[in-house]
């Protein structure tokens, strides 16, 4: 795939001519837009954290030997704990069930796979087309494809058994109840790690209103959830807010272990002719680097008000973005639309991490964690870095 693409734009702005025949004939000026996705890397790499495996093997930048850095993380240290052997995680929706992606990348080095949103009832998805990338992103609405919680396990759950990478269930649903089921099936089931809960979805009940919109609707779904199962419970914010923030403490008090943060935003993009909107469905979820200005604010935002861990996600492409979102607060972070052009991309921000750390000549990562929140004078902590991993 291409790094960049050549974007033609009409050159001059200014008052327009009343009609077509009228109009100058514009030059048209060629930009330069740096393609969100970027280009697969497929060389062997190291275990994470420590130094190259083969001592004969020339070192890549981000392989430079050193002490091994602790990049472990234990995302629900107070429910018997979802330890990480590092904290860049693979985003649901990007990369299937895990399984998909065995033959291209050694999934045992991710921090931890989001799965594919897995509903109580099958759901054949949105009609085509589902995808189309913008400059800065990805537009999609997939709608939930999935073959049903009963046939995930029955697929999976033996395999996930066997990892070493925890795999985390994103859960969906239309109605309390039905997240309650899906949550009720997978608790105590080997090779289910936690849950993530997805909040970006209508809720039947209330009109289609999504579950994530308010404090009222966000804290009875986690709650619920939290009644139905022991695992780990990750909830995942909607950024579609006014303010996340009561949100976000809404869920914290309603039992949820970790936040992650954000899902995509709404977005439109037409067809070639303009007589209507490309995607099948009109809209779609706007994700990949677009998105990362608001999901480091939300992050941002959402770190000064809880004390528990939070998991960043919002158009992660490269080292730079993951220690932006552990300066904002979180504790580890996910990687969604980068992965469809590099699936090998969390295992090499990871090494980069460690690398990082040893330039810096930290032993973890833990310092970096925090430091662009506000300082409170005389505070002896503040909220939101009460949390370390
Ligand atoms: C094709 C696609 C499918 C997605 N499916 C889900 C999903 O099932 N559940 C969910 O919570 N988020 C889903 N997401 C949202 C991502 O997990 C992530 O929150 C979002 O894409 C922002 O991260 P990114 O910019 O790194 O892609 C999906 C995103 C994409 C692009």
């Amino acid at each position: 795939m291409k790094a960049r693409k050549r974007v033609t734009t009409a050159g001059a702005t200014g008052s327009r001519p009343a009609r077509a025949s009228d109009r100058p004939r514009r030059t048209p000026t060629v930009r330069t837009v740096r393609s969100a996705i970027v280009p697969v890397d497929r060389r062997p790499r190291p275990p994470i954290g420590g130094a190259p495996q083969s001592p004969g093997r020339a070192a890549s930048a981000a392989e430079d030997r050193g002490p091994a850095v602790d990049l472990s993380v234990d995302l629900a240290p107070g429910r018997g704990g979802l330890r990480l052997e590092n904290p860049v995680l693979v985003a649901a929706g990007t990369f299937g069930y895990g399984v998909e992606y065995g033959e291209v990348v050694d999934i045992q080095r991710i921090g931890a796979i989001c799965s594919r949103g897995t509903t109580l009832q099958p759901r054949v998805g949105n009609a085509p087309p589902r995808v189309t990338e913008t400059p800065a992103g990805l537009l999609s609405s997939v709608g939930l494809q999935n073959p049903g919680v009963e046939a995930v396990l029955e697929r999976y759950a033996a395999t996930w058994a066997g990892w070493r990478v925890p795999v985390i269930v994103n859960i969906a649903g239309g109605s309390i109840e039905d997240y309650v089921a899906v949550a009720r099936r997978l608790d105590g089931v080997p090779g289910v790690a936690g849950i993530e809960l997805n909040l970006s979805c209508p809720n039947v009940a209330r009109g289609g209103l999504l579950f994530g919109i308010d404090r009222e609707g966000a804290a009875a779904v986690t709650a619920a959830v939290r009644r139905a199962t022991e695992l780990p419970l990750m909830v995942k914010v909607s950024p579609n807010v006014a303010d996340v923030r009561p949100i976000a403490l809404a869920i914290e008090a309603s039992g949820a272990d970790v936040i992650s943060a954000i899902n995509t935003l709404p977005g439109m993009a037409l067809g070639p002719d303009r007589t209507g909107p490309f995607l099948g469905t009109g809209y779609g979820g706007l994700s990949g680097p677009a998105i990362r200005p608001v999901a480091l604010r939300i992050v941002h935002e959402v770190a000064q008000v809880v004390s528990i861990p939070i998991v960043a996600i919002g158009g992660v492409t490269e080292l730079a973005d993951v220690l932006d979102y552990l300066a904002a607060g979180a504790v580890a972070v996910q990687v969604g639309t980068a992965i469809f052009a590099d699936p090998a991309l969390p295992v090499r921000l990871a090494d980069e991490l460690a690398a990082e750390c040893r330039r810096r000549d930290l032993a973890s990562y833990r310092p970096l964690v925090g430091t662009a929140l506000p300082r409170r004078p005389g505070a002896p902590s503040a909220r939101g870095v009460e949390y370390r991993p």
